[in-house]
């Protein structure tokens, strides 16, 4: 071996041993200007070049260029070492792994969509169907074939939104009695959940858009007794088993006879007293039931000498606030999840 190719060798094990002991970024640099720098090991072997004999200079220089190259390789690897052990050691101060996760968001049913949901497994328990129909209708079947004529007072009772002359936004789920009669001959037995509209100011009570249930079961005998019997079990499965349906007298062009339902109220349990939900009366409003009129059958070419039927029609949101004992029926619409996951 040269004398030049034992330096050599003796200077890339010291400076593999030096670079091996730099622990950070300064030393390794202090290993850089010893080797490498201008006054480095590298440039003391360089200057001895010009002691050779002329024609062993090429070898000689071409010799240190290729170790000086394999020295700066070592050095970057080194480098590139010590920076990932230090963004290492970064990550493991900021990020505690023992630190518990945040709970993920997980998203629920809404609570409308879930009485909607109790109310039809209800009925559907007892064999009844759910159908859904079109939030846009003609007058005929939201009015004209529910026995309300055009010139009737109850079409303004309505207050509906109309799309033209004939068209309007459903102010109620009724519409879906003509239309699972006309397709259906009887027996029926039906529930028809959906949205409705009403050109109502928005209040505690009231929202302009809302959701009802329509229920429906005609055939052969039904009579008064069948329409109590279900909305008393309904209003049970709820509420609660000693929750108490009152049957008040009413008027609806479809139903006749016809009846105001409401339900004990949640809060008082029925005492009134100053109660704010119930006004006092111990009693909470569900909605409109009766006997199907006869007309209505006949509108849609039933028999009503030979079947009967009863309807109701509820407000989904009136039965949320009495099952969650809420006093503003705005709250179920204003997206509030801290509120709405509340209520189950
Ligand atoms: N459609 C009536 C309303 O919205 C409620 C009702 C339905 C009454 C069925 C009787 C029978 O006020």
């Amino acid at each position: 071996m040269s004398e030049l190719a034992a330096q050599l060798a003796d200077l890339q094990s010291r400076f593999a041993a030096a670079v091996a002991g730099a622990g950070d970024e300064r030393a390794l640099d202090a290993v850089r200007v010893d080797f490498l720098g201008r006054s480095g090991a590298v440039t003391l072997l360089r200057r001895g070049i010009g002691q050779l004999p002329a024609e062993e200079r090429p070898t000689a220089g071409k010799e240190i260029n290729d170790v000086v190259e394999r020295l700066e390789a070592q050095l970057q690897d080194a480098q590139g070492a010590l920076e990932s052990r230090a963004f290492d050691a970064d990550l493991s101060r900021t990020i505690d792994v023992t630190f518990p996760a945040p709970d993920a968001a997980v998203g629920t049913i809404h609570p409308i969509r879930r009485i909607i949901e109790d109310v039809c497994s209800y009925f559907e328990r007892m064999g009844f169907a759910v159908v859904l129909g079109p939030e846009v209708e003609p007058d005929q079947y939201n009015f004209d074939a529910l026995n309300i004529p055009a010139d009737h007072p109850a079409r303004e009772g309505f207050d509906s939104f109309w799309i033209t002359d004939t068209l309007l936004l459903r102010p109620h789920t009724s519409p879906m009695q003509i239309r699972t009669m006309e397709q259906h001959a009887p027996p029926i037995a039906v529930v028809a959940p959906g949205r409705c509209y009403r050109r109502d100011a928005v209040d505690a009570r009231h929202l302009f858009q809302f959701n009802q249930i329509e229920g429906l079961l005609v055939a052969e005998g039904i009579h008064f007794g069948h329409l109590k019997g279900a909305l008393t079990g309904m209003c049970r499965e709820l509420f609660g088993d000693d929750q108490q349906v009152r049957f008040r007298p009413s008027f609806f062009p479809f139903t006749e006879p016809s009846a105001e339902v409401d339900t004990t109220c949640p809060k008082c349990r029925g005492l009134g007293d100053a109660c704010n939900m119930c006004g006092g009366s111990g009693w909470i409003e569900l909605g409109g039931a009766g006997m199907v009129h006869p007309n209505v059958l006949r509108n849609v070419g039933y028999d009503p000498d030979v079947v009967s039927g009863w309807a109701f029609g509820f407000g989904i949101e009136r039965l949320g606030l009495t099952r969650y004992e809420i006093d503003d029926i705005r709250r179920f619409v204003e997206s509030d999840p801290d509120f709405l996951m509340q209520l189950h």
